[in-house]
């Protein structure tokens, strides 16, 4: 019996233990962390095209999390942007940080490429953009109409890309996409960042 005891306090100790490394000393660090205070929370349109973001698999392509110049000076140099820090993700449920970049990190691209003009001919075919792309088109995401009527967003395409008779115009769910690329703008400067690693102003 008394053996049994042993092994009863041991396995609790093992489990107190795993709970303060694994889960109270993550939420005292976390606490600690500031909110930018430059970061917006995502408009209703913006959670929806983040929604479809999800549904869409962007993330198997691309990730949203600029790393530090220290450990990959890649990303600086490619326009990335500044290392990311955990207070840019504050309103990110879930988070979609991502570990493929078959494409390039998002993290910035509202702020890169800040026209909706652009994103949307982008997604109805990268091809349009970029010849070599390999991304695929999200076409379904748009609709094929004869006349496009009074607040419909049409897609300009140049002839080769476009169809034969008729026109492209965006769907709600594309719209929203495109603006939730617009909104991921995180180029202020993060409070918890060494001086060194923020933007000048
Ligand atoms: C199979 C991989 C793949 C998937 C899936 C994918 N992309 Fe891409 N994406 C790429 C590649 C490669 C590029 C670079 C070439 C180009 O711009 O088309 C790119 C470029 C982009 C760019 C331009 C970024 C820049 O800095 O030039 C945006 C914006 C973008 N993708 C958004 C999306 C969205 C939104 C989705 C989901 C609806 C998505 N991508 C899905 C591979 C992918």
């Amino acid at each position: 019996m008394k053996g049994a005891l042993a092994i009863m306090v041991g396995a609790a100790l093992i489990l107190l233990l795993a709970t303060l490394t694994l889960v109270v000393m993550p939420y005292l660090q976390m606490s600690a962390e500031q909110v930018p205070p430059d970061l917006k929370p995502y408009t209703e349109t913006q959670q929806r095209g983040r929604q479809v973001y999800i549904a869409n698999g962007c993330i198997y392509c691309h990730s949203q999390q600029p790393r530090d110049p220290g450990f990959a000076p890649g990303d600086r140099d490619r326009g990335w942007g500044r290392p990311s820090v955990p207070g840019d993700y504050a309103y990110d449920q879930p988070h979609l940080l991502g570990t493929m970049r078959t494409g390039p990190d998002l993290f910035n691209v509202g702020a890169r490429l800040p026209s909706i003009d652009w994103q949307l001919l982008h997604l109805y075919n990268p091809r349009a953009v970029y010849q070599d792309s390999i991304m695929p088109s999200y076409t379904f995401l748009f609709r094929h109409v004869d006349k496009a009527e009074a607040g419909d967003k049409v897609v300009h395409l140049q002839a080769a890309f476009g169809p034969e008779s008729g026109q492209i115009v965006a769907t709600d769910d594309a719209l929203a996409l495109a603006e939730y690329l617009l909104a991921l703008d995180h180029t202020y400067p993060a409070p918890t960042l060494p001086k060194a690693d923020n933007p000048k102003e």
